[in-house]
């Protein structure tokens, strides 16, 4: 993409171009907005703000942020595409990384409030129940995506196995709309707008893949 200079040869910022600066402030704005479902919790809980169950509120808004987080990373792409603003892609990673870290916390809760790290439990439950069996596929596919994010592994995987890895993100956007359905018991609505968020998302990628080819 070619940069406008202005008249004293400095580089003309604009929304398709912004400063270096810009973008950084971008990317703690993001972390900022990202943690601000952690700090309800952390306050909710003294507060009283998460109900009568506390750890299913938890539970629910972590795994609710996880699936958040992930298609705001998978949006990235078509964003950056349809705007024409290739910086988007340098919050990429920060978003990603905020969905592993709400996949981690959601994780976390699990073991150690709803099961007290009861592992033979935590086990049968994984074999046992279908809908944990996928949340737990997709949350080990989530660790080599975050290990992997950074720019030194990025070198010594390759560029184009970095990529190949990392469209399992595909596999476990689907795996996390399966989850979600399959633990909803009656109104699946908030699954199937998840499945249709992330339908979208993939649908474009495929779109031009194919109009690429
Ligand atoms: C990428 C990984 C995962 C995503 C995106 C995810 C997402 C979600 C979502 C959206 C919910 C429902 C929130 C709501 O009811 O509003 C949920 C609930 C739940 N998830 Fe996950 N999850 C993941 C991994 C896991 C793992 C690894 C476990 C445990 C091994 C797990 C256990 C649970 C449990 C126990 C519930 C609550 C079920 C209930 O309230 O009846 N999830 N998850």
């Amino acid at each position: 993409m070619a940069v406008s200079l202005n008249p004293t040869g400095a580089p003309h910022h604009t929304w398709r171009n912004p400063a270096n600066a810009t973008v950084q402030r971008c990317k703690w704005a993001l972390i900022a907005l990202g943690l601000l479902p952690l700090a309800r919790l952390v306050a909710g809980h003294p507060l009283g703000w998460l109900g009568a169950n506390p750890i299913e509120f938890v539970t629910r808004s972590t795994g609710t942020w996880t699936l958040v987080g992930l298609a705001i990373t998978l949006s990235i792409t078509p964003l950056r595409k349809l705007l024409n603003w290739p910086w988007l892609l340098r919050l990429r990673r920060t978003a990603g990384l905020l969905a592993f870290f709400y996949a981690c916390l959601h994780f976390t809760t699990y073991v150690w409030f709803d099961r007290f790290f009861d592992w033979p439990d935590i086990v049968r439950d994984v074999v046992k129940r279908p809908f944990i069996t996928i949340g737990f596929a997709a949350f080990v596919l989530l660790i080599p995506l975050a290990i992997t994010s950074n720019n030194n592994l990025i070198k010594r995987v390759g560029a184009a196995r970095w990529q190949k890895l990392h469209r399992t993100v595909y596999l476990i956007a689907v795996l996390a709309v399966v989850h979600y359905w399959w633990l909803v018991k009656k109104d699946i609505t908030q699954p199937a707008i998840y499945a249709v968020v992330f339908a979208l998302l993939l649908g474009l990628r495929l779109l031009w893949w194919l109009r690429a080819g």
